[in-house]
């Protein structure tokens, strides 16, 4: 059982509960036992607890990331369930959601109790499986997703592949419903997408790359919303990175369409200008986009249209991001760096922290249906101390994840998670 822990003193944001106050959390048998405002009455002290003194610093819930790639099963070179894990501890979550590209892929309830079992014996944080829509992702036949379902898949999605057959996608759709979980879309038309690597555009051309258009991205977008009005399934947008998805979304919302959508750090961070020099560390699918987009992105952030912001954790090996820049593999190591850049979204005035903090924490969890995300009294003690002072250069070779894949390499950046906990247990 472990120790019961004090947390004193912090600047506690939970915006499931709405509370954006200096206090104490009192963590009993790794779970929030009460959470209460400086001013409140002090306490009795028992003497068998830990006090953790969070002066000055800030309190969140364990942040949740609904879209990550954790390799394992198959591709352990980059990622393994237990490195992945403690990335995401030393980046503040403490809720993780593995796609399932893996090999053999995540499209039966075998791999799906695999990855639950190998997460309970040495992951650091909770895992929650995705599993996919089709087969093998080959997108020709819709997997078992009601036995992933029951084994503990909490949402079905090919990502890193879309779902090429409308027919299919109407299908995944319609029998999701019964478990009432999320279909997450990888958009893409890969007819469209023609083998491109980066953004198509005058960088592009430039570079002497070929490009990916907005459009194939947008493409996808329209005939999900599409799919979604007719079949009133829940779908989830991942990974938006274009201002026409960012519109596209906004109107199927206006209409009440069952969309949700997210986006990732790299989206409104930075735009296809890190490619040059040919940096494959840069290389991501969706690829990197203009200024412009960047912009869409962050207004869509602000005004809702997109909900969540998620990792899209794509760890990959050195030797193959070594690779010419056509051939190395797309992806972005994002678990280490995700709330830092998160971070600027308050500085920039675009969010406030309790928006930020919701969009990473009470907002992913509702979408799964996962009792996460929260300080609740009663719920398992997971939860991120920050010191949003200290600055931090990001330094790749002190990942703890394997993949040191980052087009951010050098960059500053402010809050830094000093203490996680996971179900009331310690992560410094
Ligand atoms: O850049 C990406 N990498 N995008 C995806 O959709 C898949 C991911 C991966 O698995 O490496």
């Amino acid at each position: 059982m472990s120790k019961d822990i004090l947390i004193k003193d912090g600047h506690i944001v939970d915006p499931s509960q709405d509370i954006d106050y200096v206090g104490d959390i009192l963590i009993a048998d790794g779970k929030i036992k009460e959470t209460r405002t400086q001013n409140s009455k002090p306490r009795a002290q028992n003497s068998g607890l830990e006090t953790i003194d969070a002066g000055g610093m800030f309190v969140f819930p364990g942040l949740v990331d609904m879209h990550t790639h954790l390799r394992e099963p198959g591709f352990e070179h980059k990622e393994t369930i237990r490195t992945g894990t403690l990335a995401a501890v030393h980046g503040g979550f403490t809720s993780v959601c593995p796609m399932p590209n893996t090999s053999p892929v995540n499209d039966n309830p075998t791999v799906t109790a695999f990855i639950i079992k190998k997460s309970l014996d040495e992951g650091f944080c909770h895992v929650y499986p995705i599993g996919a829509i089709t087969k093998g992702q080959r997108g020709e036949e819709i997997a078992e997703m009601g036995l992933m379902y029951e084994a503990g898949c909490v949402a079905f999605s090919d990502d890193g592949r879309p779902v090429m057959s409308s027919i299919i996608m109407r299908r995944a759709l319609e029998y999701s419903k019964r478990f009432n979980v999320p279909v997450i879309s990888h958009c893409e038309d890969l007819p469209l997408a023609d083998g491109g690597v980066m953004n198509e555009g005058g960088l592009s051309a430039m570079l002497g790359l070929k490009g990916i258009p907005s459009a194939a991205e947008e493409v996808m977008v329209a005939r999900d919303i599409l799919l979604a009005e007719l079949t009133g399934g829940r779908l989830h947008i991942a990974h938006v990175s274009t201002q026409g998805s960012v519109r596209l979304i906004r109107q199927a919302k206006e209409r009440g369409i069952p969309v949700t959508a997210e986006t990732c750090p790299h989206y409104f961070s930075i735009t296809e200008d890190a490619v040059k020099g040919y940096n494959t560390n840069a290389k991501v699918n969706p690829p990197l986009r203009t200024q412009r987009d960047v912009e869409a992105v962050r207004e869509g952030l602000k005004d809702g249209t997109i909900d969540v912001i998620a990792t899209d954790h794509a760890p990959h090996h050195l030797d193959e991001k070594l690779l010419e820049f056509d051939k190395a593999p797309s992806g972005i190591s994002g678990l280490e760096t995700a709330l830092g850049l998160s971070l600027n979204l308050v500085g920039s005035g675009t969010l406030s922290l309790k928006q930020l903090i919701g969009k990473m924490t009470i907002v992913p969890a509702r979408i799964l249906n996962v009792d996460r995300g929260t300080l609740k009294p009663g719920s398992d003690a997971d939860l991120v101390i920050v010191d949003m002072g200290k600055e931090f250069r990001v330094d790749a070779k002190r990942f703890v994840s394997l993949g040191r894949n980052t087009p951010f390499e050098g960059m500053s950046l402010k809050g830094m998670p000093v203490v996680t906990i996971v179900k009331g247990k310690i992560h410094r």
